[in-house]
């Protein structure tokens, strides 16, 4: 085979790879993001080092999920070290059960039969965090919306038909799905108008709004308190993440002075070759 040859198969060889490439991508892509009818999830970003919003996180945690999903690989103990509360006032007041010993595991409340409510177990939420993602998270705790052909009366667009009922509806209240008349935009990017100037609507609907005077938190408190437990969960899936990442950054500051002086004794070195 000449080697003209030989380059013709290589460049078609790369050539499949690519057009099997495109076609997986657009598979995936053609399913709709993570998010679902809520198109892109909403941006998070964790702050472990915010003691007092993962001690905000694990109280709306125990108080509001821990009934239905237990968190069966950490231990009670192990927390309230990590939060920095201390072991008296965690088991006061977030410890109901009165036999439970800081080396217990967070093993849930759940009887075993709680399938049969739901039709499906609730899911233990310990690596929740790592599987799903804490944009995932973080955007379906606030997408749940009023849908009275559910079971529970609503539904989630991050997570459409959901088997989970909307645990925080008294503090964020009722959310509906709504229609709006949104301008339309031309194609140099600005709003169209009329001949008198009144800028051109169009009806789009499926935006969420709460029904004012519903729940007991306002938006941002309820994004707030939403924040916090998504915080919570991400810690508790990775315990020492924010050690690994506090090491990460001398680990790497340990290298830029080895590099430094290693290139310091190298160049010392040379001097004999000269
Ligand atoms: C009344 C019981 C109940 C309560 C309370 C509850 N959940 Fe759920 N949750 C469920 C059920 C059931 C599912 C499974 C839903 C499904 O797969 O359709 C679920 C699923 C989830 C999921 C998705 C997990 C996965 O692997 O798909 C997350 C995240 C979640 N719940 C978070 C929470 C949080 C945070 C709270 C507290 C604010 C909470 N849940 C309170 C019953 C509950």
């Amino acid at each position: 085979m000449t080697s003209l040859q030989s380059t013709k198969i290589n460049i078609l060889r790369t050539f499949y790879v690519l057009a099997a490439l495109f076609c997986i991508n657009f598979v995936y892509s053609a399913e709709g993001g993570p998010c679902k009818d809520y198109g892109e999830c909403d941006e998070f970003k964790y702050s472990l080092n915010d003691i007092e919003s993962l001690q905000r996180g694990v109280s709306t945690y125990i108080n509001y999920c821990y009934g239905c999903h237990s968190l069966q690989y950490s231990r009670w103990g192990r927390v309230a070290e990590d939060l920095q509360i201390p072991e008296e006032i965690f088991f006061e007041n977030l410890v109901f059960d009165k036999s439970i010993k800081p080396g217990d595991l967070m093993i849930g409340a759940m009887p075993k039969d709680s399938e049969n409510w739901f039709g499906v177990t609730p899911p233990d939420l310990t690596l929740v965090s790592r599987y799903k993602g804490d944009d995932w998270i973080y955007s379906y705790l606030r997408a749940y919306y009023e849908d009275s052909s559910k079971q529970y009366g609503v539904n989630n667009l991050v997570y459409p038909g959901t088997a989970m009922p909307n645990v925080l509806l008294s503090l964020q209240g009722n959310q509906r799905l709504v229609c709006k008349n949104i301008p339309i935009l031309a194609k140099n990017g600005g709003q169209k108008r009329d001949q008198s100037g009144n800028p051109i609507t169009k009806e789009k609907c499926g935006f969420l709004e709460v029904e004012e005077g519903t729940g007991k938190l306002s938006k941002e408190e309820f994004d707030s308190l939403i924040y916090d437990l998504t915080n919570f969960l991400v810690y508790v899936g990775e315990p020492i993440k924010a050690t690994r990442e506090r090491i990460g950054w001398y680990v790497v500051f340990y290298f830029l002075i080895f590099t430094a002086l290693s290139s310091l004794l190298y160049r010392e070195y040379h001097k004999d070759y000269n």
